[in-house]
């Protein structure tokens, strides 16, 4: 056990399945499928609550007697709530009227106009980053296309200059390697995320105090709306480093998770690559099949009554398993199947209600060229090996490394051979 602070008997015990067991992060489903089946609204003997069926998962996220705690309650003991909220200043972690005015402020940036308008960009860097790798026969797909695509689209989102690149990359690293409940995270790994939101702070400040010049990027929006009384520099700071951890991980979880997926079921890739009408659905799909983050936390505002008897109480805390649910046989028929034509899809895997996913165009947008890319560019992409490695989170579902054979050899490997639309 090297990156736990409870005993892997112990985590079975506080969460209804065991993360440690090393069979867990490889396919986590029937662990999952196991407590929802048997005690699917499980009361932690910590005091905490974890839903993992749908309808209880789709209740905490949209019933508005669910929201964050108020940070100056939440003690640095507390086992779930600390290592969740570790941003007071991230709108996500908000209930209105906060979240709601600083959501706004926000939305207009990642709007359908403005999705479309970065297209091209996305295009063309997956294509100049596809270049590079697939003159080899074999090469990691995390490290050199799906992180490197979402992270260069969110630095232009904030225009970050090139040379500040690689130290951002590293702050958002270690931000998020301690993020998720401390009794999963351990406590050298929540300072260092704590010690990166500090430099990331530092950082986005002597930025925008450099960004009231005319200029059309989201820094400049948000540091306009500072300008003009509607958010507090604290807020600015906190929506900057939000958008940038919470855009690129993600995206690039659900790249490679997708390809992954895709490998393994050759029949869906054939339908993928022969189907093009069927994009939308098979996009939906993959979110659904293997979504990027796995878990929200909520606090119960007032008492809330669930349909089978229990009762969460004002105060108490509550895991919704957004990827238990997403494979919950009472919504999604068979739903351990892959079936990239699935029409009556409801995943929660961009959450719901008012925190509903501010990037989901975004994401689906890079996931869509991402996937076309690298299969019309490499058909016969294949797993190269079967040890595969995951990032080591409760929350986060995605792999540490992908490494795939091209299986074209020769100098035509990986030449363009049609326009990725
Ligand atoms: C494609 C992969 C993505 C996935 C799977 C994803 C997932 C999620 C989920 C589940 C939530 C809600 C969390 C909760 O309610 O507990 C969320 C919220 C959010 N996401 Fe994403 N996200 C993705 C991409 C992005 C991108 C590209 C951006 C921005 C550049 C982004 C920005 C946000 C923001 C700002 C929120 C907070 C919304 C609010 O609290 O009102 N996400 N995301």
């Amino acid at each position: 056990m090297t990156d736990s602070t409870v005993s892997p008997s112990g985590m079975s015990v506080l969460l209804g399945f065991d993360p440690l067991d090393p069979g867990f992060r490889a396919d986590p489903y029937p662990h999952y499928a196991r407590l929802r089946a048997e005690q699917p609204v499980f009361r932690s003997p910590l005091g905490f609550w974890l839903f993992t069926r749908h309808r209880e998962c789709a209740l905490v996220l949209r019933d508005p007697r669910f929201g964050y705690p108020d940070p100056d309650a939440v003690s640095g003991d507390d086992l779930i709530a600390a290592g969740f909220a570790g941003q007071r200043n991230f709108f996500i972690f908000m209930n209105p009227p906060d979240h709601t005015r600083l959501r706004g402020i926000v939305r207009a940036w990642l709007s359908p106009r403005v999705i479309h308008g970065l297209r091209p960009y996305v295009r063309e860097a997956a294509e100049r980053l596809l270049d590079q790798v697939l003159a080899r026969e074999e090469f990691d797909l995390i490290g050199s296309f799906a992180h490197a695509l979402p992270f260069g689209v969110v630095c232009e989102l904030l225009d970050i200059p090139e040379d500040d690149r690689p130290q951002v990359m590293k702050w958002a690293q270690d931000y998020l390697g301690g993020v998720g409940p401390v009794i999963e995270v351990t406590p050298e790994r929540h300072r260092q995320r704590d010690r990166a939101l500090a430099a990331f702070t530092r950082y986005f400040r002597s930025l925008s105090e450099r960004r009231r010049a005319p200029a059309t990027d989201l820094l400049t929006h948000l540091t306009r709306a500072m300008v003009d009384g509607r958010m507090s520099e604290d807020e600015l700071l906190g929506t900057c480093i939000l958008l940038f951890v919470a855009g690129h991980g993600t995206t690039t979880n659900l790249i490679g998770n997708s390809v992954l997926a895709l490998l393994r079921h050759p029949d869906q890739l054939a339908r993928f690559l022969a189907e093009p009408d069927l994009e939308g659905t098979a996009i939906e799909e993959l979110l659904r099949y293997d979504a990027p983050t796995h878990m929200s936390f909520r606090v119960a505002l007032e008492d809330v009554p669930l349909d089978d008897g229990h009762v969460v109480r004002a105060g108490e805390q509550v895991l919704a398993v957004r990827g238990a649910a997403n494979r919950d046989p009472e919504v999604h028929a068979d739903p351990d199947r892959l079936d990239l034509a699935r029409t009556d899809n409801r995943h929660l895997t961009f959450g719901g209600g008012i925190h509903v996913c501010l990037g989901a165009a975004l994401g689906r947008m890079q996931a869509r060229v991402a996937l076309r890319a690298v299969f019309e560019r490499a058909p016969n992409l294949a797993l190269a090996r079967q040890d595969l490695r995951y990032k080591k989170s409760l929350l986060v579902r995605g792999l540490e490394e992908l490494h795939v054979r091209t299986g074209v050899k020769g100098p035509k490997t990986g030449t363009r051979t049609r326009p990725v639309t």
